[in-house]
């Protein structure tokens, strides 16, 4: 691995999962005015997440990242955003009930906008057309016209993680998240359910919680009026992650500044391929996905490419299985990062494992698998004597139906009642509620 890097070296190596458009004047011109527009964040928060994430990792935090498989631009709404920083800060306020820690709060959102797929092309009816790739780079509708690459879209992709961001941070900054005023963290649309007796019971404890409060705040109540959020992204399209990197005010190096947190999906984690190339340069913290092709000395290498210095709370590793293949997969992979005496986060993605086809179609998952894989999960990490720092969830804070089972126990046969996802299947608010109540639960446990 050679050890100059520029921002754009990853241009010699292959790069997986980019689309190809036809008009390649037309991209360059679309990527200079994106490098000339101003960044998203700044390095400040991108390095205060990352003392975070250390701490996180050292045992004094937890991580809880979620949000939309895949943005879409329609979905850029105040309702839409607000309920998915809702649906969060309520899962943080019974993660810090639960594990009287702090939580670090990060949205798949503001940028989760490009998708890996595991087919070039789609077929309907005899009719073959390029796969839907994200808002950022084609559009769903099955068209040849919607299918095509159009760099255009970069450009309003940047737009649309610019009014999210905007609209997240006048919500958090106060107001809407001030944590003094319980009664405005009701629950929605959540029906009689033991979760929902459990949350109300929990905000009662709430008012009247000093500790809780220095929990949130440090001590500092005034600090209750807002939250910390921060947000992620999968830094798939590298034309654009390039043309957002920038060198920070005290030129210590570059940063990608369209998030605080990229990550590098399971299918472009090649150790030679451009996606590893690109992100060993950028000083974010950033994120690995971990699936089950990954052997230990494969994980090894990879660390040590992505963070030579051993930096903590650099590296995220985010892993994938599936409820049924965790425990084979998992243990000698925490062992052998754990020998290696190397500084990672681990948290868990108890989603992209178990993902399965319905017979009406839908793709699904199932909510005891994700369950399922979540306490294998914690207790690997405690026999191996590592800890699970973190969860990583696709989740909506709408009433959607694309899981089964939860609290209302949805079936296949739901599914099409309010399926909107146009990739994978999200949880929706009661499942995501439920999921925290288990989390909560685990993290309570001695370790
Ligand atoms: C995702 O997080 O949406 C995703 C595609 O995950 P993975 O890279 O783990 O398959
Ligand atoms: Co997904």
């Amino acid at each position: 691995m050679s050890t100059s890097w520029k921002p754009d070296s990853w241009q010699s190596r292959i790069a997986q999962q980019q689309p190809i458009y036809e008009n390649e004047s037309e991209v360059g011109s679309v990527l200079q005015s994106l490098a000339s527009l101003p960044p998203l964040v700044t390095a400040w928060e991108v390095d205060k997440l990352q003392k975070k994430l250390a701490e996180a990792a050292a045992g004094n935090a937890f991580v809880l990242q979620g949000g939309d498989c895949s943005e879409s631009f329609d979905d850029c709404n105040a309702m839409t955003i607000l309920r998915k920083l809702k649906v969060l800060i309520q899962m943080s306020l019974v993660l810090i009930c639960g594990s009287k820690q702090r939580i670090v709060r990060i949205g798949r959102i503001a940028g989760q906008y490009a998708k890996p797929r595991s087919a070039n092309t789609e077929t309907r009816e005899g009719v073959e057309l390029p796969t839907y790739r994200g808002d950022i780079i084609n559009r769903s509708g099955f068209t040849k016209d919607d299918r095509e690459p159009n760099p255009q879209l970069l450009l309003r992709a940047y737009e649309r993680s610019a009014l999210t961001i905007n609209y997240i941070r006048a919500l958090s900054e106060g107001g809407f998240a001030d944590l003094h005023h319980p009664e405005n963290w009701d629950l929605e649309f959540v029906r009689n359910t033991p979760g929902s007796r459990k949350y109300q019971e929990l905000l009662e404890s709430l008012s009247d919680s000093i500790r809780f409060m220095e929990v949130v705040s440090a001590g500092e109540t005034e600090q209750l009026s807002r939250v910390d959020f921060f947000t992620s992204h999968e830094g798939l399209h590298l034309l654009f992650e390039q043309a957002l990197t920038r060198t920070d005010q005290r030129q210590r190096g570059y940063y990608n500044l369209s998030t605080h947190l990229p990550w590098i999906g399971d299918r472009t984690r090649a150790i030679d391929g451009a996606h590893v190339e690109y992100f060993r340069g950028i000083r974010n913290p950033i994120g690995i996905k971990v699936g089950n092709t990954i052997a230990s000395d494969e994980l090894i290498d990879l660390i040590k490419v992505l963070n030579p210095e051993n930096i903590p709370g650099r590296l995220t590793l985010i892993h994938r299985f599936g409820a049924e293949k965790i425990a084979s997969r998992l243990p000698m992979l925490a062992d052998a990062v754990k020998r290696s005496n190397l500084n990672v986060l681990w948290s868990c993605d108890p989603m992209h494992g178990n993902t399965q086809a319905t017979r009406n179609g839908f793709k699904t998952r199932s909510f005891d698998d994700i369950t399922s894989e979540i306490i294998t999960a914690f207790r690997i990490h405690k026999d191996c004597g590592t800890r699970l720092s973190g969860i990583h969830l696709e989740l909506t804070g709408e009433d959607v139906t694309e899981c089964v089972g939860g609290p209302a126990n949805l079936t296949e046969s739901d599914l099409p009642r309010d399926y909107r996802s146009q990739v994978d299947p999200r949880l929706n608010y009661e499942q995501a509620m439920e999921i925290a109540f288990l989390l909560a639960e685990e993290m309570k446990s001695p370790a």
